[in-house]
């Protein structure tokens, strides 16, 4: 198992680490974020979009009327928010699970929601509220991709003072 903890202390530092982070990632790539409302999950995909070559014009929102949103750039790229269902029976229901197998990036809020159904492959992430301005935000993976994109961005980072390892 592969695990990176970073500390943010502001949206830009967040959106920065979704950027490199993006910049690693292929399609078939699962992300998993977890953490309350406010915690900076849509903020982190705006960077990964970033780091995927989006173009600046295309603003990443939370999916709010639809579930998912679709982007193109360096590769195809899914923004899931489901935090309106509740029940795995609903998320398969309404077919998302076929996105986990579509040739797409997947960036998935409130993941914490359907970890019996994440492929395995998947990279967990948890943003934790320390206060107004500083995250905790811990990857963790345990399939070789995941490992591999984890310590690609743990040696991108090369994990300046600011920014703390565990
Ligand atoms: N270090 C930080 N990282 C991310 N967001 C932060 C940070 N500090 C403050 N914020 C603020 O917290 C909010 C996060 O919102 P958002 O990304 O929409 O959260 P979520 O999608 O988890 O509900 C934004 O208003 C952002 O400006
Ligand atoms: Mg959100």
């Amino acid at each position: 198992m592969a695990s990176l903890t970073v500390l943010s202390k502001s949206d830009k530092e967040t959106i920065e680490l979704g950027r490199m982070l993006g910049q690693h990632l292929q399609e078939g790539d699962i992300l998993g974020l977890a953490g309350e409302l406010g915690s900076g999950k849509t903020c982190l995909t705006k960077g990964i979009g970033q780091g995927l070559g989006l173009g600046p014009g295309e603003v990443i929102t939370s999916p709010s009327f639809t579930l998912v949103n679709e982007y193109q750039g360096r590769h195809r790229f899914f923004h899931m928010d489901v935090y309106r269902l509740e029940h795995v029976s609903e998320f398969l229901g309404a077919g998302l699970e076929e996105y986990f197998y579509e040739p797409a990036v997947l960036v998935l809020e409130w993941a914490d929601k359907w970890l019996e159904i994440l492929p395995d492959h998947r990279i967990m992430i948890e943003l934790l509220i320390l206060d107004h301005t500083r995250r905790k935000i811990t990857l963790t993976g345990e399939h070789p991709r995941a490992e591999e994109v984890i310590g690609s961005l743990k040696e991108g980072l090369g994990l300046p003072n600011s920014w703390t390892e565990s």
